[in-house]
């Protein structure tokens, strides 16, 4: 079996791939040229996935490429990505296509900026600390519990879709406590209008149009954020009415202050309970969607992961205090993000002139730093197409270089869910190997459509058989 390159953190400097630059302005990286720009902008938009390993292969570790409103960095080696993320963050911000998500979340925390999002960051980031998360373990645990008794005893189905409600679920319960969401179907109805018309809006050919011939898509998108609000905002001030102090993140978020002593009005509560929602539900979705693909395609690894659930549970139902055992099931969740990251490529634009690599970065100019291709370099990763969880058994995670993995980014904007996230892959993931096997549904397997997240194109078809 192929051992993982022998490469550390102190291996210094890590291997490059294409030319370093000179630091002059004017200068660009090698890149696809020749076609006309727009033509480039919808090659890419078309198949991202299949362009940024293409592109990456034949022009190196970064790769630039013209579009009509300016320029993209692709920037895929840990240590640029460690420069943009981590030693100069603060001289790039989100990029252009995640400030689009504005009408739909916001100034919540994934899209502000500043000393805005340095305030709400630090209101916001105690909340997800470990020991705060580790008191939703249960309800996590309950909601798949719940999944799964509503599956018939075999059946063919859409994993994807499941593992969305499953999700959605969590987030609610964890938010909001239980049963003070309205209708949870019709949250998810709505948030998934939004985002179909975030991936129809931002992320296609319609980009370069006026809004103007694309009045109906921005209609249905304001009415589906107006029903959210109406949500939203009737769920806050029943909270603000009520005396009792409540230990879900809601209660925390209405109860933090700011250095100042101030707390948060309806309006910025809104922005951040929809991000959460948002940045919360579709991304854990994938991972265990995809988690769960993989498993049917894998009876060896299905076979270990059964085993250690078996030794680790002995039949109980999972709990935080199983969590460190989980080593084996971690290890699945951890692989399967590898291979398909959940969030695809990280976004920004860079504030002012920047030297990355050499290269002038001009002000204005669009960086994609993609997990999508640096997760599947053989520089980090050994058989990097292989789905293999035990290459993370043996420390590979410390011994990796910073940033040849990163599914939740790095630096001050890390993913403010991560350990939540993780908390609630791993324990769902051991329930459901509890409960039930999942395989292959015939020949049928997903394809990808990269939206905002790495979403498949029509679900993850699995047969799920549940234990007598
Ligand atoms: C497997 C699941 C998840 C993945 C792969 C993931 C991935 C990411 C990534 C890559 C970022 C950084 C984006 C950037 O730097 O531009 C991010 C940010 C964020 N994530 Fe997650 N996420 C996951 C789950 C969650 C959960 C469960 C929550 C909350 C309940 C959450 C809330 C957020 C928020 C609020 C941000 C913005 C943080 C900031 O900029 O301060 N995510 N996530």
């Amino acid at each position: 079996m192929a051992s993982e390159p022998a490469l550390s953190t102190a291996t210094s400097p890590l291997p490059r791939r294409g030319p370093i630059g000179r630091g002059r302005a004017g200068e660009y990286p090698p890149g696809p040229r020749g076609l006309p720009i727009v033509g480039l902008a919808v090659q890419f938009s078309s198949s991202p996935l299949e362009r940024m390993t293409e592109w990456t292969r034949e022009y190196g570790d970064i790769v630039h490429w013209k579009v009509p409103r300016g320029h993209i960095y692709l920037v895929s080696h840990p240590d640029d990505i460690a420069s943009v993320l981590v030693g100069d963050h603060a001289h790039y911000m989100k990029d252009e296509i995640t400030h689009e998500l504005e009408p739909i979340v916001g100034h919540g925390l994934l899209t502000s900026e500043g000393a805005y999002w340095r305030r709400q960051r630090k209101i916001v980031a105690p909340s997800f600390q470990p020991r705060h998360i580790a008191e939703f373990a249960d309800t996590m645990v309950r909601c798949t519990i719940e999944a799964i008794e509503r599956w018939p005893a075999r059946s063919e189905r859409d994993i994807h879709t499941d593992m969305m409600h499953l999700t959605l679920d969590i987030v609610l319960d964890t938010l909001f406590g239980e049963a003070e969401v309205p209708d949870v179907t019709a949250v998810g109805r709505i948030v998934g209008t939004l985002m179909e018309g975030f991936q129809r809006n931002s992320l296609s050919w319609r980009r370069l149009l006026p809004p103007i011939l694309k009045r109906r898509l921005l209609a249905r998108m304001a009415s589906a954020r107006a029903q959210l609000d109406t949500i939203l905002f009737e769920i806050i001030r029943a909270r603000r009415a009520d005396p009792r102090a409540r230990e879900d993140l809601l209660g925390r978020l209405l109860a933090a202050q700011d250095d100042d002593g101030a707390r948060m009005t309806d309006e910025q509560l809104r922005d951040e309970v929809a991000t959460l929602f948002l940045a919360g539900h579709e991304t854990t979705a994938l991972a265990l969607s995809f988690a769960l693909d993989l498993i049917a395609h894998h009876p060896e690894v299905a076979h270990k992961l059964r085993v250690e659930v078996d030794r680790v549970l002995g039949g109980e139902r999972a709990r935080l205090s199983h969590m460190a055992a989980l080593v084996y099931t971690d290890a699945v969740i951890r692989e399967a993000m590898r291979l398909y990251p959940p969030a695809y490529t990280i976004g920004r634009e860079a504030l002012d002139d920047r030297v990355l690599a050499g290269w002038v970065i001009p002000r204005g100019a669009q960086l994609l730093l993609p997990q999508w291709v640096t997760h599947r370099d053989e520089r980090w990763f050994a058989s990097p197409e292989s789905f293999r969880p035990e290459r993370w058994l043996d420390g590979l995670a410390d011994r990796l270089p910073r940033f040849a993995y990163y599914p939740f980014g790095g630096g001050a904007r890390v993913c403010v869910g991560n350990h939540f996230a993780m908390l609630e892959a791993v324990l769902a993931l051991a329930t459901i190997t509890q409960h039930a096997r999942v395989r292959p549904a015939g020949a049928r397997r997903f394809s990808l459509s990269p939206s905002v997240t790495l979403r498949p194109r029509d679900g993850v078809p699995l047969v799920v058989e549940r234990n007598a």
